[in-house]
């Protein structure tokens, strides 16, 4: 059967429509990671302590083992190793004073807070983390010095006047979705010239996200050092030593509140 003109064109852009359908069927049916906050959500203090410093280097650690994964003597070891590390470098940007208060953002099972609090420092830790909170509060070990809350929490305090010397943010902010809000926080709370260090990895953030049921990290190129940087003033970078970082892909930054910290009109636009 022979088509007239008109009904060939008419042919050609049904199958051109139904072409665009089924792209759009396929990307609607590919599954949408959610937020899955309760990744880090401990069931006890093991528990706690292995989400608190996860291996990002083996792939058997993965969120949906992200419990079972990594292994003991290993895990004990870089605690103590990475932990000493990190509290010098905290160290040596702060002159603790009497009554000093610092900040511990994303505080987890609180191994940096022990050894500051062990040092006579006062810590506010927080984190989003009910579990966390529980068992920092237990392995820390120290009700003196010793402050956990939510961030909402913390929102209080800083309306409430309450400011701190110093802050740092181990392994948390890389798996924050809204890091301009974050920042903002940790900004608000420091005093004036307070130090400020992070550590994270170099190139990517980890969100935490199920994806079919399946607990994952969802890697973006968000440029979170970027990011840190219009809030903060840098002071210097370093490269963790070889034998905690082999493959050179972890950063400890630190910076200083500066009184030319970007004023709220040009201050980036939250994500
Ligand atoms: C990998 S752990 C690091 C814990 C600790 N800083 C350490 O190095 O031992 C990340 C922590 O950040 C907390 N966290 C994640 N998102 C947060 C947020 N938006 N605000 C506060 N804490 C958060 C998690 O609950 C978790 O305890």
């Amino acid at each position: 059967m022979l088509l007239k003109n008109s009904e060939i064109k008419r042919f050609i852009k049904l199958r051109k429509n139904s072409g665009k359908m089924a792209q759009q069927n396929q990307i609607q049916q590919q599954p949408r990671p959610e937020l899955r906050p309760q990744m880090f959500e401990p069931n006890d203090i093991y528990e706690a302590k292995k989400l608190s410093l996860p291996d990002y280097d083996d792939p058997s650690f993965s969120p949906s083992n992200f419990r079972s994964g990594g292994d003991g003597p290993k895990h004990d070891e870089r605690w103590e190793k990475e932990t000493d590390f990190i509290v010098d470098k905290i160290l040596c940007e702060f002159i603790p004073r009497e009554n000093s208060w610092l900040l511990d953002y994303g505080c987890g099972a609180g191994r940096i807070a022990k050894k500051l609090c062990d040092k006579k420092l006062n810590i506010l830790g927080v984190d989003i983390s009910p579990g966390m909170r529980k068992y920092a509060v237990e392995y820390v070990n120290n009700p003196e010095r010793f402050l956990c809350v939510s961030p909402e929490m913390m929102q209080q305090l800083i309306l409430q006047g309450f400011r701190v010397d110093g802050g740092f943010a181990v392994w948390t902010l890389m798996h924050v979705p809204k890091i301009p809000e974050a920042l903002e926080e940790i900004q608000d709370i420091l005093k004036f010239g307070a130090p400020f260090i992070s550590v994270n990895l170099q190139s990517k953030r980890l969100l935490p996200v199920t994806m079919n049921g399946e607990g994952k990290w969802l890697e973006d190129n968000y440029d979170l050092w970027g990011m840190t940087d219009n809030f903060f003033g840098l002071r210097n970078t370093i490269l963790f030593p070889h034998d905690l970082d082999p493959k050179n892909k972890l950063l400890l930054r630190s910076y200083w509140k500066t009184l030319t910290a970007p004023p709220q009109s040009v201050r980036p636009t939250r994500s």
